[in-house]
């Protein structure tokens, strides 16, 4: 009920009415979303629901019986945009209809790719995982999307790239991409993606930085990006993925290295 309180003095009779609602104290707000609507209200439908999310807050996850669906806050203003590329090119969730501020999308099965089975970790695997990441790396920047994300693994060992079942692989969460299609001009949201995914803004971050100077920051910032070409502020990406190539070698064996940058390679084109 906690999302709706406001309505308490502006709208004594739907609060009311929310308040009554069964269902809202299963689903919150989520009920609520045009694709869960129908399911929930009018089907009856009862699909679990569990929570994740870190850097965007809360990520609900709902498993209905013939597929799971989350909805996400928006991390950043294009990520809609940058999530519909993703979705088009079968690099990234589908996209549903949603609610402003959220995302509404395709619940990927399978499982991260740090957290393969022992057993399914070998080099044809190892190749089709990096020749997939490749080849989604490649769709995208073909459409002016930098990913920006840490892809195969990040230092805790969390990847963004799901290994499906029928042997798929799909890249999640675009919620730090940037859309280098207006570049040399960039948004001020823009810059702030771009940069806080580098390690010297966790330093200065740590060390407390007042907002005035953060902004002078940016503003340098800004400066850099539209100075550097879209192909080189992309080859972050390739970077992100040799980076977590070696940590996630760190977890899963040495052996997964060769293999993957292979197929990475062939993928990518480089
Ligand atoms: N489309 C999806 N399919 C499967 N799992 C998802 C999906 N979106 C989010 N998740 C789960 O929720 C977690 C957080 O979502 P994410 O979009 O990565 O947000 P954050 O910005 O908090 O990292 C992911 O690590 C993953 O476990
Ligand atoms: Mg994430």
């Amino acid at each position: 009920m906690a999302p709706f309180q406001g309505l308490r003095s502006s709208q004594p009779d739907l609060h009311e009415k929310l308040r009554q609602d069964p269902i809202l104290e299963t689903y919150s707000i989520y009920g609520f979303f045009p694709e869960l609507y129908r399911r929930i209200y009018v089907d009856g439908a009862q699909p679990p629901m569990t929570m994740a999310g870190r850097g965007r807050g809360r990520v609900a996850m709902l498993e209905f019986e013939d597929r799971g669906l989350v909805v996400k806050p928006l991390q950043s203003c294009r990520e809609g945009e940058v999530a519909a590329i993703g979705a088009e090119m079968g690099a990234g969730p589908m996209q549903y209809a949603s609610l402003e501020g959220y995302l509404t999308e395709e619940r990927v099965a399978g499982a991260f790719f740090t957290e393969m089975a022992p057993e399914d970790i070998c080099d044809d695997s190892m190749y089709r995982a990096g020749a997939a990441l490749g080849g989604i790396l490649a769709r995208l920047h073909r459409r002016r999307v930098y990913y920006n994300d840490a892809t195969l693994s990040d230092p805790a060992g969390r990847s963004h790239l799901i290994i499906e079942p029928g042997g798929g692989c799909r890249l999640i969460d675009f919620g730090v991409s940037v859309l280098l299609d207006r570049h040399p001009v960039l948004e001020r949201q823009d810059v702030y993606n771009f940069v806080r995914t580098l390690p010297m803004y966790r330093v200065l971050k740590r060390m407390g930085l007042k907002a005035h100077e953060m902004d002078r920051f940016l503003e340098e910032y800004a400066g850099k990006l539209a100075r550097t070409s879209p192909e080189e502020i992309m080859s972050q990406d390739l970077r992100f993925a040799e980076e977590g190539l070696k940590m996630a070698a760190g977890r899963m064996g040495g052996r997964i290295v060769e293999p993957l940058a292979s197929g990475f390679r062939d993928a990518y084109g480089s």
